[in-house]
């Protein structure tokens, strides 16, 4: 059964596309099958695997369209070992269903005050959620910042007691986000930092499901990178080991 990590906001412009989409392709790299699902029939990442790819895959962006499953529970019994579900930018009904049949909800935002307001609406959502499933993790990543900005400490102590773990990697706003998406994902493409971002956020999610203190996590970060494209493991099926019993 796979780990199933839904990507949600309803907000569009906030990088659900852009973080579903290289999270999965670190881990299609690394030799993990992972494959992004759209859970909208006229979703980005489907226009783009349809504009750009063949046969369903983009560089090492591997797409799930909506069209190749009929309910979310389907998915589980899916061959692959993580997927990313990249959910719509607006309240859809379908957005329950996503939840139930997820193990992890990471959230991206961007970082202003009205940022900061615009996120209370999916924190209720899945406030509810985890009333029926209250094993459900929501991870919220800050994404789009400048190299000088240094909110991080500021939005983990805005939702403090909200029962969310802020995620300690931040995405930094780089142009080879969205050039990337010509050749597939930014592992694709020559920046190293970028990769090495979506590296650390991919191994700081696994870490979170495997139920780590968040105190206690230090990915090395200079290694992650270089080190699997040396030495190809599998980290979700070392999660899965150690966390399934
Ligand atoms: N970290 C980033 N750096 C630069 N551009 C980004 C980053 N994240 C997202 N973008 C760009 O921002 C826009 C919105 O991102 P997208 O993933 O489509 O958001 P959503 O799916 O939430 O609507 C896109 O043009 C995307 O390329
Ligand atoms: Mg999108």
């Amino acid at each position: 059964m796979p780990i199933i990590i839904a990507v949600a906001h309803q907000k569009g412009g906030v990088g659900k596309s852009t973080l579903a989409a290289n999270l999965s392709a670190y881990f299609v790299k690394n030799g993990t099958n992972s494959a992004v699902v759209d859970a909208d029939i006229q979703g980005s990442i489907t226009n783009l695997v349809d504009t750009f790819g063949e046969n369903d895959a983009f560089g090492s962006i591997r797409l799930i369209p909506r069209t190749a499953y009929d309910r979310f529970e389907e998915l589980k019994d899916r061959p692959e070992d993580i997927l990313f579900i990249d959910t719509p930018p607006y309240l859809s009904t379908d957005l329950d269903d996503i939840f139930l049949n997820s193990d992890y909800v990471l959230v991206p935002t961007k970082i202003s005050p009205l940022d900061m307001l615009a996120i209370e609406a999916t924190i209720e959502l899945l406030d509810d959620v985890k009333e029926k499933k209250p094993e459900l993790l929501v991870g919220i990543v800050i994404n789009l910042v400048n190299k000088s900005e240094g909110f991080l400490e500021h939005i983990k102590e805005h939702l403090k007691g909200r029962g969310v773990i802020i995620q300690d990697t931040v995405i930094t706003k780089r142009t080879e986000f969205q050039r990337s998406f010509l050749s597939g994902s930014i592992f694709e493409s020559p920046d190293k930092k970028a990769q090495k971002e979506i590296a650390e956020l991919a191994e700081d999610i696994l870490m979170k499901l495997e139920g780590v203190e968040q105190e206690t996590i230090g990915t090395p970060v200079e290694s992650s990178v270089e080190e699997t494209a040396d030495a190809p493991t599998n980290p979700v099926e070392e999660t899965k080991s150690k966390s399934i019993v």
